[in-house]
């Protein structure tokens, strides 16, 4: 049986080969992934992209536990992590510790994510100390867009670069394995990968990071509007029209089901 990649495998490519990341939230596009991608991020944007919320802010814990029970099943390499969602971790190291727990348990992935800088650091080491390995999240996070109107590049005004350093190296000291820098400006996130020795996986940051991460769908040409730091590397969503319009064309036709399609 192929072992997992595992959290101090991903945290040792720290200036190293880039590592490659993908989201996932089902089973059959999973063990697609599965067979490129070193980590797969059962991210909390599902909320937006599989059912239809405008913010991440309403996912539920148990929709994070479905879906990434649903990701562990279809894989055997991927390390799994799993998004803790908005509410779930905040309030209180405790409170983190036994929703992460239950995460681990009810999925089996091997590392949850959670967004913060500065704020969630006594958390963050309070949950590696107890064995819940931890992928921080800075820059853009999505969970907070309420009280930043909306979803905001980071770090526009170089006034503010140092706060996201500061926020970069207390998760890191707190001993976060690798870190998310979401929506920032091209060169703070270059400054952050430096300065900072855990990997750094951008979405929207810098190729000068230890790895990247893209929500699946995007990349497949699965959303009607394409944020400008997504590469389309499929078309999906104009193949997936054909495909349906055909079969409604078939069956309005009665070309469907054809010979091959009963049973004689
Ligand atoms: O939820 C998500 O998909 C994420 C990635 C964009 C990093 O957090
Ligand atoms: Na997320």
């Amino acid at each position: 049986r192929i072992r997992r990649t595992t959290v101090p495998q991903i945290a040792a490519r720290k200036g190293g080969e880039p590592i490659v990341s993908l989201t996932s939230y089902h089973a059959h596009t999973a063990a697609i992934v599965d067979r490129h991608a070193d980590f797969i991020l059962v991210g909390d944007s599902l909320g937006m992209v599989m059912h239809g919320m405008e913010t991440t802010v309403g996912v539920p814990l148990d929709l994070m536990i479905m879906h990434g029970r649903a990701v562990v099943r279809g894989t055997e390499k991927a390390l799994i992590v799993v998004d803790m969602p908005f509410g779930s971790y905040e309030e209180s190291p405790n409170i983190a510790f036994r929703n992460a727990a239950k995460v681990m348990k009810e999925t089996g992935c091997g590392a949850i994510k959670l967004e913060g800088g500065r704020r969630m650091a006594e958390t963050i080491r309070f949950l590696t100390e107890r064995g819940v390995p931890v992928m921080a999240h800075t820059g853009l996070t999505p969970q907070s867009s309420h009280v930043m109107g909306g979803f905001k590049t980071q770090g526009r005004d170089e006034e503010s670069w140092q706060s996201h350093i500061d926020d970069a190296k207390a998760v890191a000291e707190a001993g976060a394995f690798a870190l998310v820098l979401e929506g920032m400006v091209e060169p703070l996130a270059a400054r952050i990968t430096k300065e900072v020795a855990i990997p750094t996986i951008g979405i929207g940051a810098s190729k000068e990071c230890d790895g990247q991460i893209l929500v699946l769908e995007d990349m497949l040409g699965l959303n009607p509007w394409t944020p400008k730091f997504v590469k389309v590397y499929g078309q999906l969503g104009p193949m997936i029209e054909q495909a349906v319009g055909d079969y409604a064309e078939d069956v309005k036709s009665r070309n469907f089901p054809g010979e091959d399609q009963v049973y004689r």
